[in-house]
């Protein structure tokens, strides 16, 4: 009999510009994987090159902060065709992202892709909020989406039914 094989998670958050919305979804699930004991890889990648190599959006900065996490030095990058083979999910924030990242996606890899809110019961198919023409508010309630949605896929990747 061949030993059941324990694969770590990986998990990359795709957004457009990977300054907002996917580095606050990757900060959430780093939060809840912590508390829950989830050994996995977690990083954030933008569908676009505007920001490559910038932090994230200080308003953006501001909202995690205001939860205790520090983001400060994560680095804006772009997706690459590899991510498709180095993580076992893949999670954007809305479905233009979703549809782009199918489009990219080559034929022989395996990540799984998904979108933030599908792993909230009742809000599947939704799109995380873009705070990024918004004010504090605004990314409130998308720190409080991607908190959402990182906790129903850290119950999921831990096995819960
Ligand atoms: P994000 O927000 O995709 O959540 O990082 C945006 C950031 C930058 C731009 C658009 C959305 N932009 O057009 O530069």
């Amino acid at each position: 009999m061949t030993k059941p094989q324990i694969v770590k998670p990986s998990v990359l958050f795709v957004c457009l510009g990977n300054i907002c919305r996917s580095p606050l979804a990757e900060a959430a699930f780093r939060a809840e994987a912590a508390r829950a004991g989830l050994d996995a890889e977690v990083d954030s990648a933008g569908m676009g090159s505007w920001h490559i190599g910038e932090p994230p959006d200080r308003r953006a900065q501001a909202v995690t902060r205001a939860h205790g996490v520090d983001i400060a030095g994560y680095r804006g990058r772009q997706v690459s065709p590899d991510d498709f083979y180095r993580f076992s999910h893949i999670v954007a924030a809305d479905r233009e992202n979703l549809a782009a990242l199918r489009r990219m996606q080559p034929k022989d890899s395996t990540a799984k892709l998904s979108l933030v809110l599908d792993h909230v019961p009742g809000r599947a198919g939704q799109a995380v909020a873009d705070p990024y023409y918004g004010d504090a508010s605004d990314f409130e309630r998308t720190w409080a989406e991607v908190s959402a949605g990182a906790q129903g896929l850290v119950r999921e990747l831990k096995g819960a039914p």
